[in-house]
């Protein structure tokens, strides 16, 4: 089945089941393998991308539901404001170990620090609880946020 959806500003003309993950439409047909594979059962974040803005695990998203949505991935997150605030404190915190979570981590947090400029710690706890790292690095995670928070968002 033919669906047209609008990724990371881009139209694209995709010929798949209407039932296909939004992550494989993306890794498989659009060739953008930033965004990784965890669990496939919306329990880790490793396949978080924006939906008009809004955190949404691509695992458990069929194609068929995102309609005229504007998706956003990790390889375009960092021309927005938020996102390259958030770019820069991972790089100046060094957040990342393996990496493997990161792409879903950094798309969390962009959408968190996008809609809520100086999230308390409560508000970091609810945002980033869904996006699971198995190196352990969710303090830098943290310092890195508020960071980001600090600068107003601003990439200097
Ligand atoms: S792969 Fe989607 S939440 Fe784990
Ligand atoms: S940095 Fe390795 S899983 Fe998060």
């Amino acid at each position: 089945m033919a669906f047209t959806i609008k990724v990371n500003g881009t139209i694209h003309n995709v010929d798949v089941d209407s039932d296909t993950p939004l992550l494989w439409v993306l890794r498989d047909v659009l060739e953008m393998t930033g965004t990784k594979f965890g669990c496939g059962k919306a329990l880790c974040g490793a396949c978080t991308v924006h939906l008009n803005g809004a955190a949404t695990r691509s695992c458990i998203t069929s194609v068929d539901s995102i309609g005229s949505a504007e998706v956003t991935t990790i390889e375009m997150v960092g021309t927005t404001t938020a996102g390259a605030a958030i770019q820069k404190a991972w790089l100046d915190r060094e957040v990342v170990q393996c990496g493997y979570c990161q792409s879903g981590q950094i798309m969390s947090a962009t959408a968190l620090l996008a809609n809520n400029p100086k999230p308390t710690d409560g508000d970091i706890d609810d945002a980033m609880s869904g996006n699971i790292c198995r190196c352990g690095t969710y303090l830098r995670i943290r310092e890195g946020i508020k960071q980001a928070a600090q600068s107003g968002g601003r990439e200097d």
